[in-house]
């Protein structure tokens, strides 16, 4: 790569037939970027194999398809096949909708209309160079990096790689581990890994879900019952529990869990015997407990809903999952994973999200964690009808939006509108009158401006008297 540091002049490549635009915008941008011209398809493709530019200006309407863009297309295609991380903003007449939606959806970073604007043009450059650094910031973090999986979780950040690091640490022992997570970060997936990585991984691993079963319903599922322990008890059943022998028993919703089965629960982690319902003998069990829980345990404790001495014995080591939003760059590594995976299975021939879907994805607060995102991309797989994944796909705000750029472009018009007036009420003393003929604007238009933006209608010398 011709770029080696992201903080050199970035390379852009300004691909137009016309000599005078090229002329232009070499004028308007070459303080800040290193510019690369063409005026056909392959000489275009010739600077983006020698100097992988990460910005690429495009015209789409490019002979001999001038009023089409069928030749602009193809190289935005071919370009990024040679370069997938470019960064390439279409240049498209001022009616030509379809044919922007089509470049975005062919992998464009975004389009701009004609007559380009210069200054709306620097703007989605400087976002675009922004994009690209974030990406290739979070590429080389990921070479350097060790893991990004662990036993089917996928994860490359800080927190998810502490708890790797837990997984590996209560791999040899069979002390009961309690994980801790919001809903939907993988406490299942955590459960099943500690299983598989340790010494019981042939034997089997049950999952319990304290929460789904109904009070009446779970002690007997857990404990099993002796032939006539109660009304409708046929047959003799084992419990959950002792289907766990010699493996792992994975209690799910552990915080649902009602009072009087704690106690029952308990008797079991202590002398690891239970008795079925119904039964004198006592049977022995060789089980190791992993619970897992979405509620605040000491909330609960503090409010009589949990016992605090089976708390303690659950809770030998605690590992907390994670929040999404606390996985920085997982987001994308996961969002690409699930795409890869649902794309297969779906057969449908995605390459890949659109810059937007990214920046989308990395704006979203997921407050559903991994299993919203799962849903998100598995529901935009099906939905996606170009080659790549577009925020309406993810059902996610776009947030480089037609709105968004009105909204920053309005921004600045109006801080350098309050500098103008300001610098005009200045010169001409605090008068109205002068102020606005100096400005070329009315009187009232001038009171107006000065409401909007909050600026005094006093003269400079009243303004020292109140400072
Ligand atoms: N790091 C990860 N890598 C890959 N898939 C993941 C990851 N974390 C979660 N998933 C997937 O997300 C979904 C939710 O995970 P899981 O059921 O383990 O969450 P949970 O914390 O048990 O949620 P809940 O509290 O709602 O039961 C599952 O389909 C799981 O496979
Ligand atoms: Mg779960």
């Amino acid at each position: 790569m011709s770029e080696k540091l992201i903080h050199t002049r970035p390379v852009l490549l300004l691909v137009d037939d016309d000599p005078e635009i090229r002329d232009q915008m070499k004028w308007a941008l070459a303080s800040d970027y290193q510019i690369l011209e063409a005026l056909d398809r392959s000489t275009a493709l010739a600077h983006v194999r020698e100097a992988m530019p990460r910005l690429i200006l495009l015209d789409l309407g490019l002979p001999p398809d001038i009023d089409g863009a069928s030749e602009g297309l193809a190289i935005l295609r071919e370009a990024l096949d040679l370069n997938p991380r470019a960064k390439i903003i279409v240049v498209t007449g001022n009616s030509d909708r379809a044919k922007a939606v089509a470049a975005i959806e062919s992998g464009a970073y975004d389009f701009i209309e004609k007559p380009v604007q210069l200054e709306v043009l620097k703007i989605v450059l400087q976002r675009a160079v922004y994009l690209s650094n974030l990406e290739q910031e979070s590429s080389s973090l990921l070479e350097r990096a060790g893991q990004h999986e662990c036993e089917g979780i996928v994860g490359n950040s800080a927190s998810i790689q502490k708890v790797f690091d837990m997984i590996r640490r209560v791999r040899p022992s069979d002390v009961p581990v309690l994980i801790t997570g919001e809903s939907g970060t993988g406490k299942e997936l955590v459960a099943r890994a500690i299983h598989r990585q340790s010494a019981r991984k042939g034997e089997p691993f049950v999952a319990i879900n304290c929460g789904a079963i109904p009070e009446t319903l779970l002690e007997s599922e857990l404990f099993g019952y002796e032939k006539g322990a109660f009304t409708g008890a046929a047959q003799q059943r084992n419990g959950r529990i002792e289907s766990a022998q010699r493996g792992t028993l994975f209690l799910d919703e552990i915080g649902d869990i009602p009072l009087t089965l704690q106690v029952k629960l308990l008797r079991f982690l202590q002398d690891h015997t239970i008795q079925r319902l119904g039964a004198k003998e006592t049977i022995a069990v060789d089980a190791r407990i992993l619970a897992a829980t979405n509620v605040d345990l000491k909330k609960a404790i503090s409010e009589g809903r949990f016992r605090e001495d089976l708390y303690y014995r659950l809770c030998v080591v605690t590992v907390a999952v994670p929040a999404l939003s606390e996985r920085g760059s997982d987001v994308t590594l996961l969002a690409r994973t699930f795409l890869t995976k649902f794309a297969e299975e779906e057969k449908r021939p995605l390459k890949g999200f659109t810059p937007q879907a990214v920046e989308a994805l990395i704006a979203h607060s997921w407050p559903g964690n991994v299993r919203e995102l799962e849903n998100r991309v598995k529901r935009a797989v099906v939905m996606a009808e170009g080659k790549y994944v577009t925020p309406e796909n993810l059902e996610l705000k776009d947030p480089s939006s037609v709105e968004e750029h009105a909204s920053s472009l309005r921004a600045s018009r109006d801080s350098r509108e309050k500098d103008l007036v300001r610098l005009a009420m200045e010169k001409a003393e605090g008068n109205v009158s002068k102020a606005a003929a100096e400005l070329g604007i009315s009187r009232p238009t001038l009171y107006q401006l000065l409401a909007r933006y909050g600026l005094k209608k006093t003269k400079p010398d009243d303004q020292k008297e109140k400072a």
